[in-house]
Parts: C-alpha cells; sequence; structure tokens
C-alpha cells in the first residue's frame, strides 16, 4: 500500500507537529501545512471524480500539475512521441474531452505533417450537409436470422471480466445502457456486473467456453442456451482470433480468478485459468459452418458471428467457400486489426503476428464481395478506432460498424499507465485489487462512456454533412485520399477498389492474389493442401 506512504506521513507529522513542545511561531506553520496536506490526501480518497488521486492520495496531484503546465514546458520534455505509446498524448485528449462533454475543438490548425507520406485526408464537398441526428444506426441479420438487432455503428469491443474490473465493466455496460449502443463481452463470460448495468451485449464465445462450458472445458449447448435467452444479449460473437496476440490463447493466473470471476467463467477457484489458442467445438470451416448454424438454433435466430484477426488469408477463403457449399452464413464477421489491443501479450505477437486492420478488411470485404454473400454479412471492424477519422476511414473501406476497446477504457479513465498485466492499474480498469478498483466510480464514469459515444458519433456527423453525405455508411474508398512517397497523392479507390461482385465465383481478375488463393482453399480443412500457406 506505499501509495498511500505520503498521506499516512503527512497524518503522523501533523500529530508530531501538534505534540511538539514547540513556540505557537513555529508550530502553526507545520500545523498548518501538514493540516492542509492530511485534508487533502483524506479530500482525495473520498472524491469520486479522480481514480488516480483515490488510489495515488496528494501524489497523483503531481501528475496533473505537470498536464497543466506541459503546454508551457514541453519543449524541456522527453516527449511521449508515437513510438513511445500505442496512443499519443493528443490523441488521448480529444477522448477524455468528449468523455468529459468540454471543449474538444484545437486552434491554430493541424499539427499533421501533411506533406509526408502516408498523410490520410477526407474528400468534403461545396454543398455540405447537415445532420442533426447523429445517433447512426445498423440493421445486423442475414436472412436466417430471426431477432435481428438494431445496432449503433459504435460499439464497445470485447474485453473480458478478468482482464478488466468489476467496476469497469458496471461503468462501461451503464454507458452503453445510457447512450443505446452494445458492450461486448470479451471471452471471460458474462457477470453479474454485465448484468447488473442492463445495457445491450454481444455475448463472445471464446475457446475457453467461459459462460457456457462443461466440467471438461467444452462447450455446453445447455448451458449457452440458458445465457443467449437472456434479453440483455442482443448478438453471439465466436472468438477465433483478436490482433494484439494472434493464434495465442488466454491465461489468467490464479491469483487474479475472484469468487465472481469464476462464476462468470464457470471455472474453479485457485487455479490458474488457460483458455486453449483453438476452438475445440469445430476443427474445420465446414464443422465451423455447422457450430454457427447450431447456435443459431439455440439462440432461436439471435444475430451469431465471429471475430478475428487475418492470418493466412486462405484460412480466410476455407471459410467463405464453406458458406457457399452449406449455404449457412453468419450474420457478422469482425475483423480486428493487428493494431488492437489486449490485457497482456507477448511482444513478438503483440508487434508483428496478424494483420493490420485496413488490409485485413479490405480482404475480407472483397472476398465476401467475391463470393457474392457480402449483402448476406455485416463487417464490423476494430483496431485504434477512436476518433471519427478512424471511423469514417474504415466505413470507407468497407465495414459497417466500428468497434473500440481502448477508446472506451480512456473515457472510464484509464492513462495508459500500460500496466494492465500487473494487477496495479492506477485507475481501477484494469485490477482485480479491491483497493485499486474502488478508486473507479461506476455511475460518474458511465456518464462519460456515454457522452464518448455521443460526441464521437457528432464529430463522425460534422465529418459526414462536409462531405455533402447524410450517413457515414456512404463514405467509399474514393472519398479517401492519401499521400505516397512524400509526393504523389493517390484515392483509397486506387488502393483499397472494391472488387467486383461475384469475381471470385467468375474466376476472373487476379489483381492482389485473391484468385491464386481462392484455387487452393478448401471447406474440408484449414490445412494448406500445399506447402503454400
Ligand atoms: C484489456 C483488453 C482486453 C481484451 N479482451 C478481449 C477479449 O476478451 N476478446 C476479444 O475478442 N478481444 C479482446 N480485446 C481486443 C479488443 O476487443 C479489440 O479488438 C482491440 O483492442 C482493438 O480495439 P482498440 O484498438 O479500440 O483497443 C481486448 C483488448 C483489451 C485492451
Amino acid at each position: 500500500m506505499s501509495r498511500y506512504t505520503t498521506l499516512v506521513i503527512s497524518i503522523f507529522l501533523l500529530l508530531v507537529s501538534l505534540v511538539l513542545p514547540l513556540g505557537l511561531v513555529f508550530k502553526l506553520p507545520l500545523i498548518g501545512f501538514f493540516g492542509c496536506l492530511s485534508a487533502l490526501g483524506l479530500y482525495d480518497m473520498t472524491q469520486r471524480r479522480h481514480a488516480v488521486l483515490r488510489n495515488y492520495p496528494i501524489l497523483g496531484h503531481i501528475r496533473y500539475f505537470f498536464e497543466m503546465i506541459r503546454p508551457e514546458i514541453r519543449q524541456y520534455l522527453i516527449e511521449d512521441d508515437q513510438d513511445e505509446v500505442p496512443f499519443s498524448r493528443d490523441a488521448r485528449a480529444v477522448v477524455y474531452q468528449r468523455a468529459k462533454n468540454v471543449e474538444d475543438k484545437r486552434a491554430f490548425g493541424t499539427k499533421m505533417a501533411v506533406y509526408s507520406s502516408g498523410y490520410q485526408w477526407l474528400t468534403h464537398s461545396i454543398k455540405p450537409k447537415h445532420i442533426e441526428d447523429t445517433d447512426f444506426r445498423i440493421d445486423i441479420g442475414g436472412p436466417d436470422c430471426k431477432q435481428p438487432y438494431n445496432a449503433s455503428i459504435y460499439n464497445i469491443s470485447a474485453m473480458s471480466f478478468g482482464a478488466l474490473s468489476a467496476n469497469a465493466i458496471l461503468a462501461l455496460n451503464k454507458g452503453a445502457k445510457i447512450g443505446g449502443f452494445a458492450h461486448d463481452t470479451g471471452e471471460g463470460g458474462l457477470s453479474r456486473y454485465h448484468r447488473e448495468g442492463g445495457g445491450d451485449l454481444i455475448f463472445e464465445i471464446g475457446t475457453g467456453y467461459f459462460g457456457c462450458r462443461d466440467d471438461d472445458g467444452n462447450f455446453s449447448p445447455e448451458k449457452f442456451t440458458k445465457v443467449a435467452a437472456e434479453d440483455q444479449v442482443k448478438m453471439i460473437e465466436i472468438k477465433l482470433s483478436q490482433g494484439a496476440k494472434p493464434g495465442q490463447g488466454g491465461v489468467l493466473p490464479a491469483a487474479k480468478i475472484t469468487p465472481e470471476i469464476a462464476e462468470a467463467r464457470g471455472i474453479p477457484m485457485g487455479k490458474t485459468c488457460r483458455s486453449p489458442a483453438s476452438h475445440s467445438a469445430f476443427d474445420t470451416p465446414l464443422e465451423m459452418m455447422a457450430f454457427i448454424k447450431h447456435l443459431r438454433e439455440l439462440s432461436h435466430g439471435k444475430p451469431i458471428g465471429f471475430k478475428l484477426c487475418i492470418g493466412h488469408r486462405r484460412e480466410f477463403m476455407c471459410i467463405a467457400r464453406a458458406m457457399l457449399e452449406t449455404d449457412i452464413t453468419p450474420d457478422f464477421i469482425v475483423i480486428d486489426g493487428k493494431e488492437g489491443g489486449t490485457g497482456a501479450a507477448p511482444l513478438e505477437f503483440a508487434n508483428h503476428m496478424g494483420m493490420p486492420l485496413v488490409e485485413g478488411l479490405t480482404f475480407a470485404h472483397n472476398t465476401l464481395r467475391g463470393v457474392g454473400l457480402r449483402d448476406r454479412i455485416s463487417l464490423g471492424a476494430s483496431g485504434k478506432l477512436i476518433h471519427a477519422f478512424d471511423i469514417a476511414r474504415t466505413l470507407a473501406l468497407g465495414a459497417d460498424w466500428c468497434n473500440s476497446a481502448r477508446g472506451f477504457m480512456f473515457a472510464i479513465g484509464c492513462i495508459q499507465a500500460q500496466a494492465c498485466h500487473t494487477n496495479h492499474c492506477p485507475t481501477g480498469v484494469t485490477t482485480q485489487d479491491p483497493w485499486r478498483q474502488n478508486a473507479l466510480d461506476p455511475e460518474s464514469k458511465a456518464q462519460r462512456v456515454a457522452n464518448f459515444h455521443r460526441n464521437s458519433l457528432k464529430a463522425l456527423g460534422d465529418m459526414t454533412g462536409a462531405a455533402g453525405l447524410d450517413h457515414p455508411g456512404k463514405f467509399l474508398p474514393h472519398h479517401l485520399m492519401m499521400r505516397e512517397k512524400d509526393r504523389d497523392m493517390v484515392t483509397g479507390q486506387q488502393v483499397y477498389p472494391y472488387m467486383p461482385e461475384g469475381f471470385l465465383l467468375r474466376e476472373e481478375d487476379d489483381r492482389f492474389g485473391y484468385l491464386s488463393r481462392w484455387r487452393r482453399s478448401s471447406s474440408a480443412s484449414f490445412e494448406p493442401f500445399d506447402d503454400g500457406v
């Protein structure tokens, strides 16, 4: 509990200065100083707005002091540039402002190097539109779905109870309830805190089948049917992989397993909990389609989908081929970019495994167009989508909606301390330590979650209207421009074109290597039948 040391010392010194045999002239300033410091510390511990101050009374003010004088002393500081942290300070600042519902505009124009390679922008219109209602939504549910879900185009991405604290889950779900958008449970099962929040849920089934598993850790249709029947559960998502650690199972150390986590996951206490790297409920693309059909029956027709980070592109085509052969299609697919986040992952995986979002999304979108199934399946996307430009670009490249995990973590107070795997999160977001998570006040943070969502869609509405469109779903690759090699300007249509509908079925157009992979795909196995990938 070293984080309370400063407060304990100041209270001790206050008591000492009270009993010290000194003249009042000396005593009063001491009592005054340590009295104020102790009062400040006690106030910090009891206030509900700032989690850092609740966890680091008195000490936490140093952080805010430096934040306050940062603009003035920036040139003297070692700046945390892009390479140092996943999200720059400026990028996070906009999220904090939108969460707090305060002014999020910037003065003096862009800081971006608009003439350097990689700079991207959206084209605007001379005839812009004003969009009043920015609660943009889409219907998710294909031809076999009996209970389509009317979803916001921006939702909370999967983060499990276990990776996140109970208070974080509660704040996120209450925020989703206030804002009318969805909250993905992550692979850790559906907890009492999800239920308490009352917000719409996407129930995620990972390789550990937490929340719907039998005693041997395999999928339990009975337990699944019970969870899927809950009214809060609007969609079911099979997790194949996440961008930050594709092909890696999950590990929750025994020390982090609380009775509530054990209850939500359906696992024993005191034993490290491992989720395998791959599913046991299916082994081939055809079996995966059968599993999707099974889940749809057990859930009485709720939308069923899967989430993955694109690895071997041929494997995704194997799934598409199985869809064609079985005429079973998921209602949605979520593409996660390699740039996505996680509570914990080996560096090599976090840095060099899995396909970045832009390429993964374009590939999946075009493969589904290629087999003529794109209209039956909604495409979601996630991977560093915290600003309206990120969302607009992703919709232009083929997504129907976007999810964010760390954007909403910032909204509930995450300061990117990157201590998620230590259980010592300073803001109570990714810890099971009851003291630390107590610093996160679900009521006030829930409102910030809803604010962030609403203000992000408002910013998206402004960009959509400026482009002369009336819904962000109408952004297309030609609205996106980018600079290549410090001079050339290219459009998204040139770099990430929508391939023609049915081009794979007609075996035409082998641009970008789609056709050669399609010819090497099989619905009977994910294994390659030659030495290629
Ligand atoms: C703390 C944390 C826990 C996560 N847990 C899960 C999980 O249980 N299941 C999953 O599919 N993805 C999980 N993810 C990945 C996110 O859902 C998301 O796909 C990824 O972080 C990209 O979004 P972002 O850039 O907005 O964070 C987790 C991410 C974080 C940061």
